[in-house]
């Protein structure tokens, strides 16, 4: 079943100038149970994709999008009330910063306690504080902070980025949500940090069927964690499928670089052998290349190039690019 379904969603910035479309007609589908990823480098739009998804993109944004459906209902086209409420029951986000996102004023252990719906207390009134602190150490066992009593008394700032981004995930949960999204979840974190926090999101997948949307700029975190996966390059989709399909066979020559900036993706580099990837960066949504986005970065570059490529699909692997990677001869891409 299809949880949310959005279709060209677009993500215009007004200016005193001219229109800035920093996300140009997007379309995903994330499945009841899938963990969806989003990659793509910095710049590319996908913070802004899920800040819309899940409505707070402040009023200087324009979203617009041939739908955007959770569960059947239309988020764009209900009251805001009836979004808000939707989105507080089933979606959760974590975002990058943690530090940020925690109250500096708070006890930990308070605003955990709070996110704690009472629906899920499984207790009469007057058993519900007791229970909502069992609950709170229980949630942050389960993102592997053992010494609950500490963290729970302490204000975020006396606490590291990795405890933080633990809480921030107890959080997330606290509510049994339908489908999180995590943005860049352990983007400054060390590594053992990073394996357990994907291992708490994997579980939670795995024993809830909890639905992820796992975004990031790493293909390496794409190929461990997600069953399906969109490429996004300057606001547009570029390649969507099967994760395993993208990384044996990428068609398009973004990915290829992303995977192949991987080092242990393909064969074993020499020592200091430079990483293969694109020249130049991602460029300004304020002087966007005619035609293909990625052409002047484009190694496999031609004169149609100067023309946008459309989505094209070869079973249920689609690719934007007039010249797709990885096809055998009788391969072709409708
Ligand atoms: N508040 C803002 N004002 C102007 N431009 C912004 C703002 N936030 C993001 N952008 C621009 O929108 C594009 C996409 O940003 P973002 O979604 O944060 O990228 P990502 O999360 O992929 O790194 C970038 O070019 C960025 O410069
Ligand atoms: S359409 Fe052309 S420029 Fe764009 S990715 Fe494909 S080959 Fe490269
Ligand atoms: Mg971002």
């Amino acid at each position: 079943m299809n949880l949310l379904d959005v279709r060209n969603l677009t993500i215009e910035l007004p200016t005193h100038d001219q229109q800035i479309i920093a996300v140009d007609r997007v379309s995903m589908t994330i499945r009841e149970g899938e963990i969806l990823g989003l990659v793509g480098e910095s710049g590319s739009g996908k913070s802004l994709i899920a800040k819309a998804i899940v409505g707070v993109l402040n009023n200087r944004w324009k979203v617009t999008a041939d739908r955007m459906q959770w569960m059947g209902e239309d988020l764009l086209r209900l009251p805001v009330e009836e979004r808000r409420e939707i989105i507080g029951r089933d979606i959760s986000i974590i975002y990058q910063e943690p530090s940020r996102c925690l109250d500096p004023t708070a006890k930990v252990g308070e605003q955990l306690k709070e996110s704690i719906p009472n629906s899920i207390l499984k207790a009469n009134f007057w058993q519900r504080r007791k229970a909502r602190q069992e609950k709170a150490e229980g949630l942050l066992h389960k993102v592997g902070i053992k010494n609950h009593k500490r963290v729970m008394n302490a204000y975020p700032h006396e606490l590291s980025e990795g405890v933080c981004q633990k809480v921030m995930i107890a959080m997330a949960i606290a509510k049994c949500p339908k489908l999180i999204i995590a943005d860049e979840p352990t983007a400054s974190l060390e590594a053992t940090t990073r394996a357990q926090i994907f291992r708490v999101l994997k579980s939670l997948n795995q024993l809830k069927n909890t639905s992820i949307l796992l975004i990031t700029h790493d293909f390496e975190i794409i190929s461990h964690w997600t069953d399906h996966t969109n490429v996004l390059y300057c606001g547009q989709l570029v390649e969507s499928g099967k994760t395993s399909d993208i990384i044996t066979k990428p068609f398009h020559p973004y990915t290829d670089a992303l995977i192949t900036s991987v080092p242990d993706f393909k064969e074993a580099t020499a020592h200091k052998q430079k990483l293969v990837t694109l020249p130049g960066t991602i460029p300004s949504l304020e002087h966007l290349p005619i035609g293909c986005r990625l052409g002047p970065r484009c190694p496999n570059a031609k004169r149609e190039c100067v023309i946008a490529p459309k989505m094209t699909k070869r079973q249920s692997h689609s690719v934007a690019c007039h010249f797709p990677l990885n096809l055998t001869k009788k391969e072709t891409i409708t």
